[in-house]
């Protein structure tokens, strides 16, 4: 259908305007559990602590919680976590039956701190961890979480805590005509005595059955969601919670729409500004203002709705800031409203301080991107489809041809005989192994679509022993489920279970897959699951995993439980490389295994400025590595739209063109000489900064922060830069600001200020050319570049021979470029090592740090020196010199040599210092 659509588009005109059908998808008022805890209006909360119940133990305290409307117990748990966290945790003391816990999104336990607890007044606990603190108040229930005693995140503040608890199905006395319509008369009780039947007349009608378009959810467990609210009195900024094609700054949404959705789906032509959910979920949502950073994990994998409160949304900076001065008399601070539609709760309180500390906080609990492979981060070559041999040979050529770099060719579904993963097109692939060999000879990578959809097909070795081995997601009846994807009839894997991960992992290795090599790598794609005709295009929610969890419970975590299996194989059929796998669905952690991208954007310029916005939110949830198909996945992008996006995409950490299959063929030569020429540049641009991408990768899997950044990271004082998503920060050393509109001269670039209020100097990266401004200024572009910008104060490490592929650089020689700022010094890091493996984690690499200082240019080894390269000093430039040295020397461990000085710009170039890149040196400059 999805196909048919995009096909008939091709001819329309007035489809180049893609538009989602918004009827295929729930509103919060279609779905019942959200209209339920949506309809909770804020005030005095239900629940209270059971006087005399708390228990303090080393790391925690645990309590009896009561709804005071139905006498119903829970247990309550707050335990502090190293460092500056706290986790909440509320489930039924006595259930029916257990409720869904999260599995597999933590890295890990995470690291329990130690508490000290004491009752302040009555009915006030006070929880101590190292500088934060916890105030509990028993009735009505309420946490406030202090930060070096500045109040930063209260729970349940506005009493919107709801939990559901389970209730026996009720057996309805006569069967109900209305039946269709979900028992709009409300449920029956079993039996008249049951302490639940003064709430039948009030029952949601969606509560213990529902049907959304001719779908039915039998909800055997009935109304079973849980809801919190939590508030940030520090924050003038909410964000987090991707993925939504939205902006950075999360929007208004109480009684103002809809609350922002997470729940993985397949959105044909999904829309701009809108809080519908999409591919991927993260439920970890953070305030930020002047002075406190603050996050709020919540781990649930069910259906999520967030509504945010922020009445100061709509208005402007200035107003925030009066509204900033005086939020103690207003007393709205910015809140979100988790509501899940089954689980426990379980909030992770992330307290900062700074941006940066509650980042690090969140991938502390559920990990980071390891290092890729450095051609991973080079450019990527995609399509819908490769036809044949022939085309990915003479598309590999056609890049050598041309003089652009590139690196990884790929191959959609059309490669595969009839769909069946794990096979190929026998006609138009006779001699995969050959072609593999050809690409992989040039230094090339080859990457191939595994999608977790196995057609049912009588002949399919995959269906026929998942079939046999009851490897299926079930029916609530226990037979296979059976849904409609790209090969047709499917069936889907339950990667929850172990053995099932391990059979997909087995699946991957040569023995078993002998039509690929090792460097082959890995895309899982439609792992939401996409099930064209499923309710909403995915499963049915009373499907049954290992274990008899409801697909309820797990859903978003589906498309992570794949790509563990995924890296699982990878890993298994070569453990000497770093698995690249590219997922569409994500959650929480899936950022271990897995690179994401934006799914099926659209060629238009809105799109090119939702890849900013959307990576920025990935990129703080913990998914650095993230991009955008370039050009835009649907329709054909005009050349200007193309070019800017090359040139954005350039500085995104993730840069792979893709197009859909409808779509005129768009290889960087089709479009004529200047086309072409800019779109080289680009790439060779990315790889003239490859050195610095593998360094910030690997910076980003030792120390735990995004490579990609919003503004506020670096500059968490200066308000009016808060909510800027239209450029980005990579690390603190470049500052990027594509063109996103078609035939602009100009466009204005945010600098931001420091908590000195003064701005860096920053320096055209081409140019050298000096900005010592703040705020927005005009920047003058033509066609053959973006504004970037690197601050000074920093080191940025080059390479300046730029290759066919990056793997074929490895041994070249580096450049650094000193960019200084106003006390005339600069640093900056360098991470060498074979690029491949993981001998890195023995100790393998060079890790160095270059300063700038009083006219002297030192290095220094971070950790001992254990890679040897090839690799060596080859120029250096430095901008922002405040007087031209005469004469450069160096000296290192076995020369010291005048070095030859050139200017050109406004930089200061000095000439082949051709020391070794293992070796320790200093140049004076007088
Ligand atoms: C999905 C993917 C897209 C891919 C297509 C065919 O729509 O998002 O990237 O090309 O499926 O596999």
């Amino acid at each position: 259908m999805r196909l048919h659509i995009a096909f008939l588009c091709s001819f329309l005109a007035f489809c180049l305007v893609v538009a989602v059908d918004h009827g295929n998808f729930k509103t919060c008022e279609k779905s019942s559990f959200c209209r339920r805890l949506r309809g909770v209006t804020p005030g005095s909360s239900p629940y209270a602590l059971v006087a005399g119940s708390l228990n303090t133990y080393s790391d925690s305290v645990v309590a009896d919680l009561i709804n005071k409307e139905t006498n119903h117990l829970f247990t309550f748990k707050l335990e502090a976590i190293k460092s500056n966290t706290f986790r909440l945790l509320i489930d039924e003391k006595t259930p029916l039956k257990p409720r869904y816990k999260v599995t597999d999104a933590l890295k890990g336990n995470p690291l329990p701190d130690v508490i000290k607890a004491k009752e302040q007044n009555k009915g006030e606990f006070v929880i101590t961890s190292g500088p934060n603190k916890a105030i509990i108040y028993a009735d009505p229930f309420r946490i406030d979480f202090y930060q070096n005693d500045v109040l930063t995140v209260q729970a349940n503040a506005k009493g919107l805590m709801r939990f559901e608890e389970l209730r026996r199905k009720v057996i309805p006395p006569q069967v109900n005509e209305n039946e269709e319509q979900g028992n709009e008369n409300g449920q029956q009780e079993q039996s008249q005595n049951d302490a639940n039947v003064k709430d039948l007349t009030n029952e949601d009608p969606g509560a213990w059955e529902e049907n959304f378009k001719s779908h039915h959810d039998s909800k055997p467990n009935g109304p079973e969601a849980i809801s919190m609210d939590f508030s940030f009195p520090q924050a003038l900024i909410l964000f987090g919670i991707p993925q939504h094609a939205d902006s950075f700054a999360l929007k208004h949404t109480a009684n103002n729409g809809d609350p922002y959705r997470l729940y993985n789906l397949d959105v044909f032509e999904f829309e701009l500004d809108s809080r519908m959910a999409l591919y991927g979920s993260i439920p970890v949502l953070y305030g930020h203002g002047p002075e406190k950073t603050a996050g709020v994990f919540w781990q649930n994998s069910a259906e999520t709705w967030v509504d945010i409160y922020n009445s100061n949304a709509e208005k402007n900076v200035m107003s925030s800031i009066v509204n900033f001065v005086s939020r103690s008399k207003q007393n709205d601070p910015l809140s979100g409203h988790f509501m899940s539609e089954s689980g426990i709760i379980d909030a992770f309180i992330l307290l900062g301080p700074s941006p940066l500390d509650a980042f690090k906080q969140y991938t502390d609990l559920t990990g980071v991107a390891n290092l890729p492979q450095l051609f991973a981060l080079a450019y990527h070559q995609c399509r819908w489809n490769y036809n044949d041999e022939q085309d990915v040979e003479t598309v590999s050529a056609k890049f050598d041809e041309h003089d652009i770099p590139m690196d990884t060719m790929w191959l959609d579904i059309e490669y595969t005989d009839g769909k069946k993963y794990f096979t190929w097109d026998a006609h138009k692939f006779p001699n995969p192994l050959k072609m593999i060999k050809n690409l992989t000879d040039l230094g090339r990578h080859l990457t191939i679509i595994l999608d977790p959809h196995i057609k049912r097909d009588a002949g399919y070795f995959v269906h026929n022993e998942c079939t046999d081995r009851g490897y299926y997601v079930k029916n609530k009846d226990g037979s296979d489920y059976e849904g409609w994807c790209w090969p047709g009839s499917a069936s889907y894997p339950d990667y929850f279970n172990p053995e099932v991960r391990k059979y997909w992992a087995d699946l991957y290795q040569l023995e078993n897959f002998k039509t690929v090599t090792a460097d082959v790598m890995t895309w899982n794609d439609m792992n939401e699951p996409s099930v064209f005709n499923g309710p909403e295009v995915t499963m049915l929610k009373d499907n049954v995993h290992y274990g008899g969890w409801e697909h309820r419970n797990v859903h978003n975590l589906y498309g992570h439980m794949n790509v563990m299996g995924t890296f699982e194989g990878m890993h298994r059929r070569d453990p000497n490389q770093r698995p690249f796998i590219l997922s569409r669905s994500h959650f929480a952690g899936t950022q271990r295994y897995a690179t994401i991208w934006m799914g099926d954007n659209a060629a238009q310029w809105g799109h090119l400025e939702a890849s900013i916005k959307m990576c920025l939110a990935e990129a703080v949830a913990g998914h650095s590595f993230c991009g955008a198909d370039v050009g835009g996945f649907f329709g054909n992008p005009d050349v200007e739209l193309l070019e800017r996006w090359y040139q954005a995409a350039a500085f995104q950490p993730f840069f792979r063109s893709h197009a859909h299959i409808d779509t005129k063929r768009r290889e960087p030569w089709l479009f004529g000489e200047a086309t072409k020429q800019i779109i080289r540049e680009a790439i060779r641009k990315r790889y003239s900064y490859l050195p610095l991408w593998y360094t910030m990768f690997y910076e980003h899997e030792r120390f735990g922060l995004p490579v990609m950044r919003p503004l506020l990271a670096h500059y968490p004082k200066d308000v009016d830069g808060f909510a800027i998503d239209s450029q980005h920060l990579l690390q603190d050393r470049l500052l990027v600001r594509p063109v996103m509109s078609a035939g602009v001269s100009k466009v204005d670039v945010y600098f931001p200020v420091k908590e000195n209020k003064k701005p860096d100097i920053w320096y055209d990266i081409d140019t050298y050319q000096k900005y010592d401004v703040s705020g927005f200024v005009s920047i003058e572009v033509n066609s053959n570049k973006i504004p970037v910008f690197q601050r000074g104060g920093t080191i940025i490490p080059k390479k300046g021979r730029i290759r066919r592929a990056s793997t074929l650089m490895k041994n070249d020689p580096y450049t650094l470029v000193i960019c200084l700022d106003e006390i005339q010094s600069a640093k900056g890091t360098l991470y060498i090592d074979d690029e491949k493996s993981y001998k890195y984690r023995d100790g393998q690499y060079n890790y160095i740090e270059f300063e700038f200082k009083q006219n002297l240019i030192t290095n220094r080894f971070i950790d001992k020196p254990n890679y040897k390269t090839k690799s060596w000093l080859e120029k250096i430039v430095i901008a922002g010199l405040k007087s031209i040295p005469k004469t450069a020397t160096i000296k290192s461990d076995h020369k010291t040599e005048n070095l030859e000085i050139l200017i050109e710009n406004s930089a200061v170039i000095i000439r082949r210092p051709g020391v070794s890149m293992t070796e320790n040196f200093v140049i004076t400059l007088n």
